[in-house]
């Protein structure tokens, strides 16, 4: 199939399709008792990952049941790290643990000549899904942004209040910028890979965004974020990147002016009406559906996707999350948003 009959790919060119498409961030995982089963035969996370058989599974999983118009690669980002020699961890229950980065002498230990060999498992994974996906479905590659990737490096774990990290970077920048640098290299040349074995679209995971402020957003997330494009886009020519800064409110215009995006993911809670007015005539976006009324289903759902579609349908939109499926989230209720948006525009009449 051509691929601009790939509604994903057609939309981040700039197209208003009367039908536009959808994915769901984590639309691979917990929630999906097909996921639990696969997931049994590896206790290690990270092998899981660098199974292909296994990855290429589950990637798969999803779009049996909803059709999406894109399948995302299932990797995780915490990769990265575990490619340049820190030790990562995933723990039941718990989720990452890492042996935290502390000093320049800690950054400097760590390596980027190993990582394409060491995620050799993840092309091998890329370039099998690219066979094996449905015609009119986009592959989406992905990473950390380099900022979120530190986040967890220096902290050592996730949901803890970043002071470490927030330290780091403002006492000691100019330590602090090497390793923004390596990973804003090792990402690079990761996503390059990704891409030559058959990635169509890259997304840019940056969760961590919303802590900084406006000075610390424009050196630690703009910035890296603008390098690996001005790389990808190199080594790479044409293939669309979207970002997703997530928490940052209305600093999201500076970062699409700024990186030089082609498409931005919204979090839930960006009004729609400002990412109508404000971000769309910019680049595509992508949002915004809270995760937690996916959870809740029922008239609530139906009433936000509707909102959703009418508010950012009349522009370049992908439909999407605020933030990933989490694992409570009923199977049915990601197949009545499924149904929704295939219907669509005819669905609206429906609601009430
Ligand atoms: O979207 C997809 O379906 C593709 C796969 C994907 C995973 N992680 C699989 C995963 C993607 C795109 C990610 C990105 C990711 N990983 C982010 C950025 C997006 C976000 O959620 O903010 C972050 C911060 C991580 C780091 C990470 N990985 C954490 C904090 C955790 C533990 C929390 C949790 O949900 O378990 C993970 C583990 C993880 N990554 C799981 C999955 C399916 C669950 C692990 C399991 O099955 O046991």
């Amino acid at each position: 199939m051509s691929l601009d009959k790939k509604r994903m790919l057609r939309t981040l060119n700039g197209e208003t399709l009367a039908r536009p498409p959808f994915w769901l961030m984590r639309q691979a995982g917990r929630y999906l008792p097909e996921y639990r089963e696969v997931r049994k035969s590896s206790r290690n996370f990270l092998e899981f990952c660098y199974t292909p058989d296994l990855a290429v599974e589950v990637t798969l999983q999803p779009l049996r049941r909803y059709a999406m118009d894109a399948a995302i690669l299932f990797c995780d980002i915490l990769v990265i790290p575990d490619a340049l020699g820190q030790k990562v961890e995933f723990r039941e229950g718990e989720g990452p643990v890492l042996e935290p980065l502390r000093s320049l002498a800690d950054i400097k230990k760590l390596t980027c000549e190993a990582m394409p060999a060491h995620l050799a498992p993840v092309f091998e994974t890329v370039k099998r899904l690219s066979q094996e996906i449905p015609g009119d479905t986009a592959l989406i590659g992905f990473a950390g942004a380099p900022w979120t990737v530190a986040v967890y490096m220096v902290e050592g774990r996730g949901g803890t209040d970043c002071s470490n990290i927030r330290k780091w970077a403002d006492e000691a920048p100019e330590d602090f910028q090497a390793l923004i640098d390596l990973l804003v290299e090792t990402t690079a040349d990761y996503l390059t890979l990704q891409v030559k074995n058959g990635a169509e679209i890259i997304q840019l995971f940056d969760s961590w965004a919303g802590i900084l402020d406006e000075n610390q957003f424009r050196r630690w997330s703009i910035e890296p974020t603008k390098q690996i494009i001005e790389r990808l886009r190199k080594s790479c020519p044409g293939v669309p990147v979207i970002g997703f800064p997530r928490n940052v409110g209305k600093r999201a215009e500076m970062f699409v002016t700024e990186t030089g995006v082609d498409g931005v993911s919204l979090d839930q809670d960006q009004p729609l009406d400002w990412i109508a007015e404000t971000l769309q005539p910019k680049c595509t976006v992508q949002g915004n559906l809270d995760n937690q009324v996916l959870v809740a289903g029922g008239q609530e759902l139906d009433r936000a996707v509707i909102k959703i579609l009418q508010t950012l349908g009349n522009g370049p939109f992908i439909f999407n999350l605020g933030h990933g499926v989490v694992p409570e989230t009923p199977p049915e209720h990601v197949g009545r948003v499924a149904e929704l948006i295939k219907g669509w525009p005819e669905t609206a009449k429906s609601i009430s």
